[in-house]
């Protein structure tokens, strides 16, 4: 009976309010993660996975997983601070830290728990919160667990920004929250002027880099490095579910006694079993191969370039910029699912994203390039996707 109230109180629509496909009739995936996948439904040519190094089945990640489950087993059965710590979690904590340059890193069971646990941690009441309105939902949730005051400044817009920290000037502290990378629509934080601004109010300024970790910046240290503030930001939180092997894992970098401090205190680091030996092994196998081979990030560069560049030439409108995520943006979202089923019906993989993902009216499709895409995958989307275009009648093509 419970169970027919909550379904009266959800609608009969439950499940469906999402955009998402009942899990019944999308697509499963039957291989390894791949520029190529098998699904139920045939073969298709992925643009949707964060995949963008290839390393979610590399050869030599998967040969040092088998060695770490053999030495370390499969689960840790515990919590980090109980029986969860094996060496190799401290090792891939000082790994990162060395790696994006800072003094400490935390790991958590996912980059969702490293934000969910984070400003609950680091604040109270007197303090302020200021967060991109399109920051990712993780930091929306870790910030409505926190008790500190929240202000929500328009996307990018620093002007904005100026006002709402002059607002909360009064506050003990004021933290500057951003991603690096929008992950919807793949542009990057104006990390510089931000950190002017934080200068500026004596403001935190902790950076969000799922999407810029292993593929951004010269060395693949992410938007920071991009964007020459690595000295500047306090804490760098990340994934290890897209670059650095796609697996799973988050990670809170920064100033060691800030790290302990979380250790001590944060939520899902001290109340959740820790990372298996097998994440921990292969993501240290994947900051090495980031580290060791460019030229998977020179290939990523060069796929994204050309990419962006064809989808334009065929009349596209794609968001600006150079990051492999990018969105065609079709705005109505019937187009944008027209566009997906086509496009998924010639044999490539792409999701619409609708409304709450996006906001009203902002439909679009989300592509997303990987150094494993080959030359003629890259050509064969583009022509699927003009074709897509025209069938459903968008815009004038050239
Ligand atoms: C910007 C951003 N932050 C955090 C996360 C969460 O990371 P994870 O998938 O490791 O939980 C994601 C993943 O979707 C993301 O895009």
């Amino acid at each position: 009976m419970a169970f027919d109230k909550l379904q009266a109180i959800l609608g009969s629509d439950a499940g469906n309010k999402t955009g998402a496909t009942a899990v019944e009739s999308s697509i499963l995936i039957s291989s390894p993660q791949s520029s190529l996948i098998e699904t139920n439904q045939g073969s298709r040519i992925n643009f949707c996975s964060n995949n963008y190094l290839g390393l979610a089945n590399h050869p030599e990640i998967i040969s040092h997983v088998i060695e770490g489950l053999q030495k370390y087993g499969y689960g840790t059965a515990g919590a980090r601070a109980i029986c969860g710590t094996q060496e190799i979690h401290r090792k891939l904590e000082r790994e990162l830290s060395v790696f994006l340059k800072k003094e400490d890193s935390i790991l958590y069971p996912s980059g969702f728990d490293a934000n969910a646990g984070l400003f609950e941690a680091l604040t109270d009441k007197s303090d302020t919160i200021l967060s991109d309105e399109l920051n990712h939902a993780s930091i929306i949730d870790g910030i409505r667990l926190a008790q500190a005051h929240k202000k929500v400044y328009k996307h990018s817009d620093v002007h904005d920004l100026e006002t709402k920290l002059c607002e909360s000037a009064d506050s003990r502290m004021q933290i500057i929250v951003t991603d690096g990378v929008f992950s919807m629509q793949g542009d990057f934080a104006h990390l510089d002027k931000i950190c002017d601004l934080a200068d500026q109010y004596n403001a935190l300024v902790i950076v969000d880099d799922a999407h810029g970790t292993g593929i951004v910046g010269r060395n693949g240290r992410g938007t920071p490095e991009y964007t020459n503030t690595e000295d500047r930001i306090d804490l760098i939180t990340s994934s290890l579910g897209k670059a650095l092997g796609g697996a799973m894992g988050g990670v809170v970098s920064g100033r060691a006694s800030i790290i302990e401090h979380l250790r001590k205190t944060s939520r899902p680091y001290l109340f959740s079993t820790s990372l298996s030996p097998a994440m921990v092994t292969g993501a240290l196998k994947a900051i090495e191969l980031v580290r060791l081979q460019p030229s998977l990030r020179q290939t990523l560069a060069t796929n994204t370039a050309y990419m962006r560049k064809n989808l334009t030439e065929i009349g596209l409108p794609i968001g600006p910029g150079s990051h492999p995520i990018i969105p065609i943006m079709i705005y109505d979202e019937q187009l944008a699912h027209s566009f997906a089923n086509y496009v998924n019906d010639h044999g490539i993989y792409v999701k619409a994203f609708t409304f709450p993902v996006v906001p009203k009216g902002q439909a679009r499709i989300r592509i997303q390039i990987s150094s494993d895409h080959t030359q003629q995958q890259l050509d064969e989307a583009i022509d699927t996707f003009h074709q897509a275009a025209h069938t459903i009648g968008m815009m004038s093509l050239h």
